[in-house]
């Protein structure tokens, strides 16, 4: 596989601050591949992150600083994403124009797309180049994102003396991940269900044609546990993820995962439909679920009897080497999905 070229790339650590849990992605660039070095995970307080918002930066960076050192990670420069109200993505169909032409178009035109002030967003903007032969229309993809929200973030790392160069958006950091991973020229849905959010990216032609974020995800299980049998949010938890035995409450708790499952399940079918409607001409050919969510049992097999497409498993290391003695091939195996984003992220080149 083909590597964009940069003389001396310098990759960042993928950094993905979900409201769950902190994952971390480290990669170096060998002669063909990728290759993992280093990776991990540490779980959030509740409420420290909410909808993309940093609700306690102390808190989060003090949970980073222990992720870094337990890793033993050195290197300082990192990428993170953002996603949430705060960060919108919009494409936008315009004439075609050259990038400064583009650049001062957007700056002057963006009001119109964007539902903030734009003296308050970071925006930024990637032409498509859809156009072909004659068509003088390409699409454009516009991201803007709340500075003071950014701002946060920023400010965390730099306090934690770490070097933000990257700021990604989980949605695009996930596409990137999927496309040095899996065959090329594919329709696909990629699917992350979090604990709070579900995003759904339908790539088509190596297009992100549906892109939307939806306020569902593992979290409303543990929730639902929690009131059903009056429980704190830790035993709920484990009950969720059967690290205690579910017993009795077994039959409920299997109502809750049907009930909550339907409801994710129908909005993915919501998100394909309007797809599938648009373009009868490159039907989807599969779906690919990453994320914590992802590993709610029979939800696979579920999504592809509603869908009727194959669902896999994101596994977002299956073209890159990995070091067996150093890391687990279980532990990265199980914590695959839910690192989609982190790695998608650590992808990224660093040119600064
Ligand atoms: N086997 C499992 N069954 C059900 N849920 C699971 C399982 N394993 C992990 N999860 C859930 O996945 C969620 C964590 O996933 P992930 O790390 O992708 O979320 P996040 O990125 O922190 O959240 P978000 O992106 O929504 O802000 C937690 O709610 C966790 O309980
Ligand atoms: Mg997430």
């Amino acid at each position: 596989m083909n590597l964009p070229f940069f003389s001396k790339e310098d990759l960042v650590v993928g950094v993905d601050i979900g409201s769950h849990a902190v994952k971390v992605c480290q990669l170096k660039r060998t002669d063909k591949a990728y290759a993992v070095v280093n990776l991990g995970s540490v779980t959030l307080p509740e409420g420290a992150v909410d909808d993309g918002t940093l609700n306690e930066p102390d808190i989060v960076g003090e949970k980073i600083s222990e992720l870094f050192k337990q890793l033993k990670i050195k290197k300082k420069k990192i990428g993170f994403s953002i996603s949430g109200y705060s960060v919108i993505v919009k494409k936008v169909n315009l004439a075609v124009m050259s990038d400064e032409e583009l650049e001062e178009h957007i700056q002057t035109e963006a009001e119109q797309y964007i539902p903030f002030d734009l003296d308050d967003v970071y925006l930024d903007f990637q032409d498509l180049k859809t156009n072909e032969g004659d068509d003088d229309r390409t699409d454009v993809m516009l991201v803007a994102a709340k500075q003071e929200i950014v701002d946060e973030y920023l400010e965390m790392f730099e306090g934690l003396n770490l070097k933000p160069v990257i700021v990604d958006v989980d949605g695009f950091a996930l596409e990137n991940t999927y496309e040095y991973n899996y065959p090329k020229n594919e329709n696909v849905a990629l699917v992350d269900i979090g604990a709070s959010k579900m995003n759904i990216n339908i790539i088509s032609e190596g297009v992100s044609v549906v892109a939307r974020d939806i306020v569902v995800g593992s979290q409303q299980l543990t929730e639902q546990i929690q009131s059903a049998f009056d429980l704190t949010i830790e035993e709920a938890e484990a009950l969720k993820l059967g690290q205690i035995p579910a017993e009795e409450k077994q039959q409920e708790i299997e109502e809750i995962f049907s009930t909550t499952c339907t409801q994710w399940v129908l909005e993915i079918k919501k998100a394909i439909d309007l797809y599938q409607a648009n373009h009868t001409e490159a039907p989807l050919s599969r779906l690919v679920l990453s994320g914590g969510g992802s590993k709610v049992v029979g939800l696979l097999e579920y999504l592809e009897s509603e869908t009727g497409l194959a669902v896999e498993l994101f596994n977002p290391f299956s073209n890159m080497t990995v070091n067996s003695k150093k890391i687990d091939p279980d532990y990265l195996n199980s914590i695959g999905p839910e690192m989609a984003i982190a790695t998608g992220i650590a992808i990224r080149p660093s040119v600064i």
